[in-house]
């Protein structure tokens, strides 16, 4: 029985412990483990104890309250002692949040409190007010004019408001030193506070000091208040903390606290909860960060030796010193590929004979060019060629296209040609899309060709043949001038070739006779090949082509034309696009002089500058005799034509001319 009554009593005595507030309250909490404290806002409790107020979030309150009221009804338990431990950690290097605020109040609630400035106490309204029962000490990083604050690093008494009654800057005095030194309240150590109010004497003393130096004898600011007047007979002991527009974590360690004129007990300094290590998260930041910023300059590096080198190969060129002596103007390989924005389709104008052709613009000077890219195979023989592009490019006559400079690269040669606009003549020829071209535009054409292989062949102090003169090598520019291209380009194929090997450079339809059976190319050869092309532009017709009524399927241009001569309709064989638009007198001649050039026999040809002459009317035409078709046995029927596409070559008379058609034409 005895025992139940004991039990019983123990029963009611904790129950007033807890329900009633108790004359003098003592407790001591090195760290927060287990502890019941009523938290609101951003207070959090961590599992080592460490009590956490904010974080660096902005805009936050928070509030931590022990539990249980303090009595105050008896003038003697109003004096009372408390000191605690707490670290601020600003996010930014000193700048931080608003700071803690220890509180003694009657609520534990503050629905209005606000954040930043109003340490989540206080709000606007109640600025300048004395709010009922406060009695706070601030640590205050932030300077607020508003209130009065010192600094923006202060230790402050208040009483019922934010304008703190008496203020110091924070600092402890150095028993050791025998100095006051100042701290910093937001420089991430941990600190100790010390809040001693005697009743009797009515004085509050604040003391601070780092956490490893032991209270120190003199406090850092004192102020005289009957606390009596302010305090309600119960009282919350607790801490208030807020960020505002700037952010800082603030953390409590231990806390001990006594009433009635007992000191409160040391904090066990050694049993304190470990604080997060200050810059933790930006120390680990920075070791991630400064791996990241080695690898990416490795990688970065990397990257720019792999870009320099597919740069250097991009655009690599071969330079040998003895290129210099050609005095032809050498392109950088860099400048061309970015003048055809790199070899673009877009910019493609078409393949010639030797490699493609591509439009570009040259930035200074700024000029439109034809860029043409020559494979060639080994260095052998590339001081010859070389030498032919120098000569090439020395040539100047307004019915070539001028060849500009040249670039080298390893297997490959390009060179760089006046660009000229309208394109070749096959495609007025024989696109529907481009406007016919009238006759007396053909014939000019025709003269200007004639006057380019003039020049070609006798005017040079070198006899170039051009071994391709064809509708689609020549190229008209913006004055619809015809002006010959890839002249030269052929020669230059046989260097490095075994001359005993016949290597035929050229056009099907356009070979003359002997140079597909001997494989040598002359003056005379590209003669025949002019007579093609000069059939070609006064017919509109290719020079291998199927002809309305000819039986035969396809056949030879020249037979056709020569057909139509022996006929007598030799003006039939002109271009039904010109209509009755030529003259007549023209049209004969071109078409007798396009047969002439065309003469089987080399001897039979004039030369060029004898074809200029009748183009000219300065000497006559001998007369054609028309042909005997049944003595039509030889031409091209003899020619190795297995690769020509014709059923029936053989039946080509035009080479029966009459050997009596050989021109005695004197220059
Ligand atoms: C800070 O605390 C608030 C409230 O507890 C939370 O919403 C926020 O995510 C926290 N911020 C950081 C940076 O931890
Ligand atoms: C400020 O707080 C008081 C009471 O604490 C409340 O009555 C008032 O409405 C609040 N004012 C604002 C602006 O929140
Ligand atoms: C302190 O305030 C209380 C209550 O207002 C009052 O009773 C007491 O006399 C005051 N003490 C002194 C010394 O003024």
């Amino acid at each position: 029985m005895a025992f139940k009554i004991i039990l019983l009593l123990i029963v009611l005595h904790t129950l007033t412990h807890i329900i009633f507030a108790q004359d003098s309250i003592e407790f001591i909490y090195n760290g927060f483990k287990d502890s019941n404290f009523h938290l609101d806002g951003a207070a959090t409790l961590h599992s080592n104890g460490l009590l956490q107020l904010t974080n660096y979030s902005k805009q936050l309150t928070a509030h931590a309250f022990h539990p249980i009221p303090l009595n105050f009804t008896s003038s003697s338990s109003h004096s009372f002692s408390t000191s605690f431990a707490f670290a601020m950690y600003p996010e930014i290097q000193a700048i931080s949040g608003h700071g803690i605020v220890f509180v003694l109040s009657p609520t534990m609630n503050f629905p209005n409190g606000v954040a930043g400035k109003y340490f989540g106490l206080f709000n606007s309204s109640l600025d300048f007010l004395p709010s009922d029962n406060i009695f706070a000490v601030e640590l205050d990083t932030i300077e607020d004019i508003d209130f009065y604050d010192i600094d923006s690093n202060h230790v402050g008494i208040n009483i019922n408001s934010l304008i703190s009654n008496a203020s110091a800057p924070a600092g402890y005095f150095s028993d050791t030193e025998n100095q006051n030194k100042s701290v910093s309240l937001i420089s991430a150590r941990p600190m100790q506070i010390w809040i001693d109010y005697n009743g009797t004497t009515m004085l509050v003393h604040v003391t601070m000091a780092p956490l490893n130096i032991p209270k120190p004898s003199r406090p850092l600011l004192s102020l005289q208040v009957n606390l009596s007047d302010i305090v309600s007979d119960t009282m919350y002991a607790g801490f208030a903390s807020s960020t505002g527009s700037v952010a800082s974590s603030h953390y409590l360690l231990g806390w001990s606290f006594a009433q009635g004129g007992r000191e409160a007990q040391n904090l066990d300094i050694s049993n304190l909860p470990r604080l997060p290590r200050y810059g933790n998260r930006s120390r680990k930041l920075s070791v991630g960060s400064m791996v990241l910023v080695i690898v990416i300059s490795v990688v970065v590096f990397i990257i720019g030796v792999v870009f320099y080198i597919i740069r250097r190969k991009k655009y690599e060129e071969v330079v040998e010193d003895w290129e210099q002596e050609y005095h032809l103007q050498r392109f950088s390989f860099k400048d061309l590929y970015n003048a055809t924005k790199g070899f673009k389709d877009k910019e493609f104008l078409g393949a010639g004979g030797f490699g493609k052709v591509y439009k570009g613009v040259l930035s200074s000077p700024k000029l439109e060019v034809a860029v043409k890219r020559v494979s060639h195979g080994s260095g052998q023989g590339m001081r010859e060629f070389i030498a032919e592009i120098a000569c090439m490019g020395r040539l100047r006559h307004r019915n070539l296209v001028q060849l500009l400079g040249y670039c080298r690269r390893k297997g490959e040669l390009i060179l760089v040609y006046d660009y000229m606009p309208n394109g070749s003549l096959d495609k007025y020829l024989y696109d529907s899309d481009k406007p016919n071209l009238s006759w007396n535009a053909r014939f000019k054409v025709i003269r200007g060709v004639a006057s380019a292989l003039v020049y070609l062949h006798e005017e040079w102090e070198q006899v170039i043949i051009h071994r391709d003169v064809k509708a689609s090598n020549i190229l008209l520019d913006v004055d619809m001038n015809a002006r010959l291209g890839d002249f030269g380009l052929a020669r230059l194929y046989d260097h490095g070739t075994n001359p005993q090997t016949t290597h035929v450079v050229g056009t099907v339809g356009y070979l003359a006779p002997e140079l597909t059976r001997k494989g040598k190319a002359t003056t005379s050869t590209d003669v025949f090949s002019f007579g093609v092309f000069v059939l070609e532009v006064a017919c509109g017709k290719s020079p291998i082509s199927t002809f309305q009524g000819s039986s035969n399927g396809e056949m030879y241009l020249v037979d056709w034309v020569n057909e139509c001569l022996k006929k007598g309709v030799l003006l039939e064989a002109s271009d039904p696009k010109l209509g009755r638009d030529y003259d007549a007198d023209e049209m004969e001649l071109v078409l007798k002089l396009g047969l002439l050039c065309c003469h089987p026999k080399p001897e039979g040809r004039p030369n060029m500058r004898q074809v200029m002459q009748f183009l000219n009317g300065h000497s006559i035409l001998p007369e054609m005799l028309p042909f005997d078709a049944k003595a039509a046995n030889t031409t091209f029927s003899n020619q190795n034509l297995s690769s020509f596409p014709i059923s029936s070559a053989g039946t080509s008379a035009y080479a029966s001319y009459s050997s009596d058609s050989i021109l005695k034409v004197g220059r």
